[in-house]
């Protein structure tokens, strides 16, 4: 999509946050939103969620809010969530398998359509209908299938492996859950999970209760 400016990465991670809550709204049958009462739920300032979607244009209008259905189908298309994606796993153990028999990521667009392992006793089991391969096949499947984007679930020692024949097999964007620091070339999108990131957040907050400032 293009933009005369450039936006920041701040503003692009509270988008799924704004999406989702939209998304909780259009379920509610809620057809209306103030960014005052946007502020309540999301706990970002009016001013911020004005701020932050004037990035993308308009959306809202003085004394309505935001339709909540135009604003929700806008989010989900600066998103890239109106289209989908081909996707694999690399590392079929307990967090590939938990991320494949995950519905909401097909549900969103995210079609996950192999997993690949190199440990021979899982090569062939499915996890509800999405076949494990072998992870030697792994580049030829991605040509074929035109896969855009690849997970990795692999210990870390092999994650910089999975990652090369990501890159040289036309993978886009990569979803990271190993603890490595992976190198690719400048086209390739990485995004990288940390959940222990999040649980030592919060057990900050558990010892430090009131010793924050909320942004
Ligand atoms: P696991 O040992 O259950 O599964 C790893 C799988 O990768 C195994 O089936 C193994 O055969 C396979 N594998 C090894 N080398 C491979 C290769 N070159 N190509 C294809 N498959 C290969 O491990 P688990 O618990 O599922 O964790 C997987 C990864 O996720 C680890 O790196 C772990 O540190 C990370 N992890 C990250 C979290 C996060 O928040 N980012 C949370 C939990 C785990």
């Amino acid at each position: 999509m293009e933009r005369e400016n450039r936006v920041s990465i701040t503003v692009i991670r509270r988008l799924p946050k704004y999406y989702r809550y939209l998304g909780d709204l259009l379920r509610k049958g809620i057809n209306r939103i103030s960014s005052q009462e946007l502020s309540k739920m999301t706990g970002f300032t009016a001013s911020q969620i004005r701020q932050d979607l004037n990035n993308f244009g308009g959306f809202g209008q003085q004394g309505y809010g935001y339709n909540v259905e135009e604003l929700h189908d806008q989010l989900g298309k600066i998103l890239g969530l109106d289209r989908v994606y081909n996707t694999v796993i690399a590392g079929a153990g307990n967090l590939g398998q938990a991320v494949a028999n995950y519905k909401g990521f097909q549900d969103a667009g995210f079609k996950i359509l192999a997993l690949f392992d190199k440990n021979p006793k899982l090569i062939g089991l499915k996890i509800r209908d999405i076949e494990i391969r072998d992870v030697d096949e792994l580049e030829k499947y991605i040509k074929e299938n035109n896969v855009e984007i690849g997970i990795i679930t692999t210990p870390k020692e092999s994650a910089q492996d999975v990652a090369d024949i990501y890159s040289r097999s036309g993978i886009k964007g990569i979803w990271n859950f190993a603890p490595a620091d992976l190198r690719v070339d400048d086209e390739m999108i990485v995004e990288n999970v940390h959940l222990n990131e999040s649980l030592f957040t919060l057990s900050y907050f558990l010892n430090n209760k009131s010793d924050y400032i909320r942004d």
